[in-house]
């Protein structure tokens, strides 16, 4: 059990202690934090997440927020809805005046597998990054994987699971995401 703990640590920070121990104290002190009702509780998160976070511009951090790697995500003045997830492991850029409904989950990594002797655990990570532009509406229950952009005035139905990159100004559901339609047309 503890070999599988101190492998974890070896393939997520490549063994280095610093980053290892800032993850740590992040960790616990968000903890703190991560739960108080809005609107003290976005506002406490703020200021919290200033010292943590690549970029962080927003008031809007509803309760229950997680973020892993919190030094690779950047987000601008935009809106993060309760029990939002986000894994910036590979990287996530949020823009302006984006929408992040909530139970949403971002992934910018994945697991490697393709070595058939060895467990999945122990095969690391693989960055893969996230972008999502400027006004963009992301609705409830949205999982976004590894690898996508979604380009400006995009909206994202309920439930769906991007896969791949998101036109601008398109309307996009189901899983994997298609686009159904085009903002401005009917
Ligand atoms: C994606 C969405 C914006 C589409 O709205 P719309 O452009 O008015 O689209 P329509 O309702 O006319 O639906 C068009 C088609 O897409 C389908 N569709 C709509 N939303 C869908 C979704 N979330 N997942 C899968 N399919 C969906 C409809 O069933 C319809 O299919 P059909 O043509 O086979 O009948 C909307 O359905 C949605 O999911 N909004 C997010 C709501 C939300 O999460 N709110 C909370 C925010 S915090």
């Amino acid at each position: 059990m503890l070999d599988d703990y101190l492998q974890d640590f070896k393939n997520t920070f490549d063994g280095n202690p610093l980053k290892i121990i800032l993850r740590y104290i992040f960790l616990t002190l968000y903890g703190i934090f991560k739960y108080l009702p809005t609107p003290i509780g976005d506002i406490l998160r703020a200021i919290f997440l200033k010292f943590f976070l690549k970029k962080i511009d927003t008031l809007w951090i509803r309760e229950g927020i997680t973020f892993h790697f919190p030094e690779n995500i950047s987000i601008g003045d935009s809106y993060l809805g309760e029990f939002v997830y986000m894994n910036g492991y590979g990287g996530i850029e949020i823009g302006n005046k984006v929408l992040i409904g909530t139970d949403t989950k971002i992934f910018s990594h994945d697991h490697n597998f393709s070595d058939l002797t060895k467990p999945i655990w122990h095969q690391g990570l693989v960055k893969k990054p996230v972008i999502i532009k400027d006004d963009v509406f992301i609705g409830c229950a949205v999982t976004i994987l590894g690898n996508v952009t979604i380009n400006s005035g995009a909206v994202i139905g309920a439930g769906s699971v991007v896969a791949e990159d998101v036109p601008e100004n398109s309307i996009v559901a189901g899983v994997p995401a298609k686009v159904i339609g085009m903002r401005g047309k009917n």
